[in-house]
């Protein structure tokens, strides 16, 4: 085989706690490029999964009263696990650190840098913040506030690290630094946005120091083969689930390896800007000291704010992803994220911005376009699919204007800007809607005269709602596809197979087709606390 699938993961989420929507809204960027990506045509591969080793981990163990095997077994399976069916993920595999194909592959991976001369003993004196699972450089803390003033705090966690002091096995990264400049210079595109390439690229100049690889005074780990009292540094166990899960390792001629020779490099990492570091600079020379290819492009993206500050657990501003899907639908929670924050920057989440969107742009804007046109073609047509006429300027603007948005959005995508990519099918709904109120097919369908007329009408909304179901499917799979059904879409084979550079071509939906009303897309909002 000769094809290189397109690769997508998200980070592996510790499971320290329950997810949150700020751990969703990656994951449900990484599924809307996954399925965009396969509507593209492209043999798509997209990894999640979770971070269950080191000390934030067993802590959270420690004062639930169970091992961290326990802990971690019962959260993934109560709480991780079925995020991914709240959210509508579709993602080909969940990998977990202490599955013995991570295990086995991590150990494997660190003897060889370890052979090829990357690995050194070494005592380690200095700050360590457990909330980020980070040994601190001196730049990193920032002057605290509140109970922490006039101490150094870590600036994502608001609170002083641990000072640690332990024997510990170091990566020799300084080694890497130049070599890790050349490649960004040559391949600017492979960390992005672009503030996020000027971070890694002046890290990168000030120098860098090598950094311990293994832990001595933790126990919940995977131990290094070499010294199995200690075990591998948390990050450098979790990072490399981007090749362990594919099959970096395994034995030639196995399936493993194969899917390895064909996955490997990933061409997306997306990350929130928080663990930037460890993506672009940690893990590609981690990467380049076990003689393995660098990732395409690493993505970070903003945070969900709550207050100005990044949503946490560990700040009880987390909000569960089902609290808003319970009452929005996961459609509606996967628009609003994708389409009301531009990916890359930071975002809050409020309620009355998720019921305003929700009334104006899905059930008022998307939902009563369809409904009005799937009723017209029942009342007006039988429940069947009219033929066309001949097509009027009113028309023809609407067929150029699938032409113009599809390779817009697309486009977008390619750029990770969801929130542009909505905006042209959302654009061109708006136009589909006015075209509506101007032809006034009631007002045709009075006078039989006109019946030619208004089966052109019928028809062109009908086929329009084919491209804004294709388009949107990656972002709203589940009402999309009940879209799909009601247009007669089925006559055309699954949605998920239609093709986004097609989609502009005009006169797919096949006359005679049945045309159902079924339920509403996007049902009014209840009058509840939330609405
Ligand atoms: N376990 C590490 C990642 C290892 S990847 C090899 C980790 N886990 S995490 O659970 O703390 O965070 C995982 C991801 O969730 C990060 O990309 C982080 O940015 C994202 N988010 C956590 N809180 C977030 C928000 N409030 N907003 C947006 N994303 C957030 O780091």
């Amino acid at each position: 085989m000769s094809y290189k699938a397109f690769y997508v993961s998200t980070p592996i989420y510790y499971v320290n706690d329950a997810p949150h929507i700020g751990h969703a809204y990656t994951t449900t960027a990484g599924d809307v490029l996954t399925r965009w990506h396969r509507q593209r045509g492209e043999n798509v591969w997209f990894l999640t999964g979770v971070d269950e080793h080191g000390t934030k981990v067993q802590r959270a163990a420690d004062a639930g009263g169970v091992t961290p095997q326990e802990w971690v077994d019962r959260l993934v399976h109560d709480a991780w696990l079925p995020v991914l069916g709240t959210i509508d993920a579709a993602n080909d595999d969940f990998v977990r650190t202490t599955e013995p194909r991570h295990v086995q592959r991590v150990q494997k991976f660190w003897e060889t840098v370890k052979d090829n001369g990357y690995v050194y003993s070494a005592p380690y004196q200095g700050p360590y913040c457990v909330g980020c699972e980070e040994f601190k450089l001196p730049g990193d803390l920032v002057e605290g506030t509140g109970e922490f003033t006039g101490q150094l705090v870590c600036p994502v966690h608001g609170r002083p690290a641990e000072e640690l002091q332990e024997d510990n096995w170091f990566f020799q990264l300084s080694a890497l630094g130049q070599a890790l400049i050349d490649h960004y210079e040559a391949h600017p595109e492979a960390v992005q946005p672009r503030s996020a390439y000027n971070e890694v690229m002046s890290f990168l100049r000030q120098g860098l120091v090598d950094i311990s690889m293994s832990r001595s005074s933790v126990s919940w780990g995977i131990p290094l083969p070499w010294d199995p009292r200690q075990v591998v540094y948390v990050w450098f166990d979790a990072l490399l689930n981007y090749v362990t899960a594919v099959g970096y390792g395994s034995d030639p001629g196995t399936p493993d390896s194969e899917r390895y020779a064909h996955t490997w490099p990933c061409d997306v990492h997306l990350v929130g800007k928080d663990i930037l570091r460890f993506h672009a600079v940690y893990w590609p020379a981690m990467l380049m000291a076990a003689g393995q290819p660098l990732p395409r492009k690493v993505f970070a993206h903003g945070w969900l704010l709550v207050g100005g500050e990044k949503m946490s657990k560990s700040k009880l501003t987390g909000i569960a992803p089902a609290q808003i899907i319970d009452h929005f639908g996961s459609d509606a929670f996967r628009y609003y994220f994708m389409r009301a924050i531009a990916f890359g920057q930071d975002g809050s989440f409020s309620w009355e911005d998720m019921s305003a969107r929700y009334t104006a742009e899905l059930a008022n804007g998307l939902g009563n376009l369809a409904s009005r046109a799937t009723a017209m073609v029942n009342r007006y047509c039988a429940g069947l699919l009219p033929t066309p006429g001949e097509y009027t300027p009113a028309e023809q603007a609407l067929i150029d204007m699938v032409a113009d948005i599809s390779p817009a959005a697309d486009a977008a995508v390619e750029e990770l800007d969801f929130a542009t990519a909505i905006g042209h099918v959302r654009g061109f709904i708006e136009a589909v809607n006015g075209y509506v109120t101007d032809v006034e097919p009631w007002v045709l369908a009075k006078d039989p005269a006109h019946a030619e007329r208004l089966h052109t009408v019928l028809y062109t909304i009908c086929e329009c709602l084919r491209a804004v179901a294709v388009l949107y499917n990656p972002v709203m799979p589940a009402a999309m596809q009940s879209m799909w059904e009601h247009i007669g879409g089925a006559d055309l084979g699954p949605l998920g197979e239609q093709r986004i550079d097609t989609v502009a071509t005009w006169g797919q939906l096949r006359p005679g087709s049945r045309i159902t009303k079924g339920d509403a897309l996007f049902p009014r909002l209840e009058d509840t606390d939330a609405g």
